[in-house]
């Protein structure tokens, strides 16, 4: 009862309130405290630390957990989709791997248009869905970068998992069950994801994935261009043509990941590393927080700081759906985080009321290379100093749906995230311009912001988050509730999140926010819509010298 009273108070005065979940056992530190690790699958994390137990470093940690997700969470992520990776090593270099897919050489800027309409099914389900794969090649990349180990050590343990079994999570099972009629449509994804019957598993089923132990085990025997230019794209280039896709062998000879220069920003007295176009992520958390540090936020209410928080990406997200493409291919603006910049935004808000008609802004075009300033101290932080953050991701759920048969690998539907035609809506409901059009050999914008902290020149926290245009929002709320309100991250993740992202102009909340607060919201002027567990945050922080990891609490069903 006390309690109640006292969460009560805390949301109606200026501070805080936060939901309960469960504890979790994504998030793991290695027995002798060095290494720390957290993902949304607690066998995922189990992997990273066995594999820290025979000599990896973080790095080798977290590219365990992308492989091993791939097994145990595939509906979210794995080999055959693409994927940003920050990481600050141990020797002090912080690199930006854009493992990103790419369109396929035959893409053009209407191949969704029909009858003068973008037909979403195809850009999110079947062949013309599928971007070409990055993820092999950027966390190979990685791997040489900074792991201890061989890359085969790294896949071996995932290989032996599909083998020999693993439980549907509580997650998948809820996504087989969602997608079991899309699923249905490919017999070589229903095979693995479906039972005898074409249905669904129930949660906790033991289920293997042979193909996928083998595309894992040809891997590690001989590397990516096993991926690249052997067996698999092989065979994902005779499925294309048989099912009318695009994607050649040429295409996945053709591949390269890139090396991108972090968005560097301040905030509350940190220096941010984001990552840059193609994603939207490192540019529009540094944008958000650039606004919101206008405002005294130690001042205002609950409502105000929700308030103020949802405006200030109605502004964002109205600059990426004007601005935001592939900067390989269209010069986006380096000024939208600029601190100049964000002040003007601040100015068109108003603590009482919502703006509803927010438009893209103008920045300054020609301020320069704002994404150069990025630390070039070496830190000799404890531990090893290896900071990892990756955000890897097929795209929706089960991806495009289609395993190329032979190989246990779910392909992405990442082609949806290019905008298909003007004012057309993805799959997330965001819309785009000319600068996220189709072409051949383009990145598909997208809204992934794996981040690193520091605070005088040391790494203190990664981070990212799931769930498309969400990821920004989450990402946000994170950084501001440890760095500007100093709170641990375990508090932190608990707090209720909103969203908003312009188009539609909706503000999203999860129920956990007080009652009180919502409709002081809709006071406000916002049209506040409930949207339970929004999102999926991992975090690291260094405290008093230790590490401490926390894995999403909402990932707990
Ligand atoms: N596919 C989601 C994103 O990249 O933002």
């Amino acid at each position: 009862m006390k309690k109640t009273i006292l969460v009560l108070l805390l949301c109606v005065l200026p501070l805080f309130c936060y939901a309960e979940y469960p504890v979790t056992g994504h998030a793991q530190v290695s027995g002798d405290g060095k290494v720390a690790a957290a993902s949304v699958n607690p066998d995922a994390t189990t992997i990273a630390m066995n594999v820290v137990k025979r000599g990896g470093n973080a790095v080798d940690a977290a590219i365990a957990i992308a492989f091993a997700l791939g097994v145990v969470d595939p509906h979210n992520s794995g080999i055959g989709g693409g994927c940003f990776i920050l990481v600050r090593l141990a020797d002090g270099r912080v690199i930006a791997i854009d493992g990103r897919e790419m369109a396929p050489a035959a893409a053009h800027r209407d191949m969704f248009v029909q009858d003068g309409k973008a037909n979403p099914e195809l850009s999110r389900t079947g062949a013309l869905a599928i971007g070409v794969p990055g993820s092999v090649l950027a966390l190979h990349k990685l791997q040489r970068e900074g792991g201890k180990l061989n890359f085969s050590d790294v896949i071996l343990p995932a290989a032996e998992l599909a083998e020999k079994g693993f439980a549907v999570s509580p997650l998948v099972a809820d996504r087989m069950v969602s997608t079991a009629k899309e699923l249905q449509k490919f017999p070589a994804t229903a095979a693995i994801y479906l039972d005898k019957s074409q249905q669904p598993f129930a949660a906790n089923t033991i289920i293997t994935n042979q193909d996928l132990a083998h595309t894992y085990r040809e891997l590690a025997r001989l590397g990516p261009d096993y991926f690249y230019r052997g067996d698999f794209a092989r065979k994902t280039a005779e499925w294309m043509k048989k099912n009318n896709g695009l994607v050649t062998r040429d295409d996945f000879a053709n591949y390269q990941i890139k090396l991108r220069e972090p968005i560097v920003s301040q905030f509350a007295g940190y220096t941010l590393y984001g990552f840059p176009p193609p994603s939207s992520g490192g540019i529009h958390v540094a944008q958000i927080l650039n606004i919101l540090e206008n405002f005294d936020l130690h001042k205002t209410t609950s409502s105000e700081r929700y308030h103020l928080m949802a405006e200030a990406m109605k502004f964002a997200f109205a600059d990426r759906a004007h601005w935001l493409g592939d900067s390989d291919f269209v010069k986006v603006p380096l000024s939208l985080t600029d601190k100049t910049y964000a002040k003007k935004i601040a100015r068109q808000i108003q603590l009482d009321k919502a703006v509803n008609n927010a438009v893209h802004g103008d920045p300054d075009l020609d301020i320069p290379h704002l994404m150069n300033k990025h630390t070039t101290h070496i830190a000799a932080a404890d531990l090893e100093g290896n900071w990892v953050a990756i955000t890897s991701t097929i795209n929706t759920t089960f991806g495009s749906k289609v395993v190329i048969p032979g190989t246990g690998v779910v392909m992405n539907n990442q082609m949806d995230d290019f905008s298909a035609q003007a004012g057309a809506a993805n799959a997330f409901g965001l819309v785009g311009s000319d600068a996220n059009a189709i072409a051949a050999k383009k990145r598909p914008l997208s809204s992934m912001s794996p981040t690193i902290v520091f605070k005088d020149n040391q790494p203190v926290m990664t981070l990212g988050a799931a769930g498309g245009p969400t990821i920004i929002s989450q990402v946000v709320q994170n950084l501001l509730y440890t760095l500007e309100f100093n709170m641990p991250a375990e508090i932190a993740i608990k707090q209720p999140r909103i969203h908003e992202q312009w188009s539609p102009d909706l503000l999203f909340v999860e129920p956990t926010m007080h009652e009180q607060v919502r409709n002081a919201l809709v006071q406000k002027g916002h049209e506040v819509k409930l949207w339970p567990n929004m999102g999926f945050s991992q975090i690291i922080q260094l405290r008093d010298g230790k590490l401490v990891p926390v894995a999403e609490p909402r990932v707990i069903k």
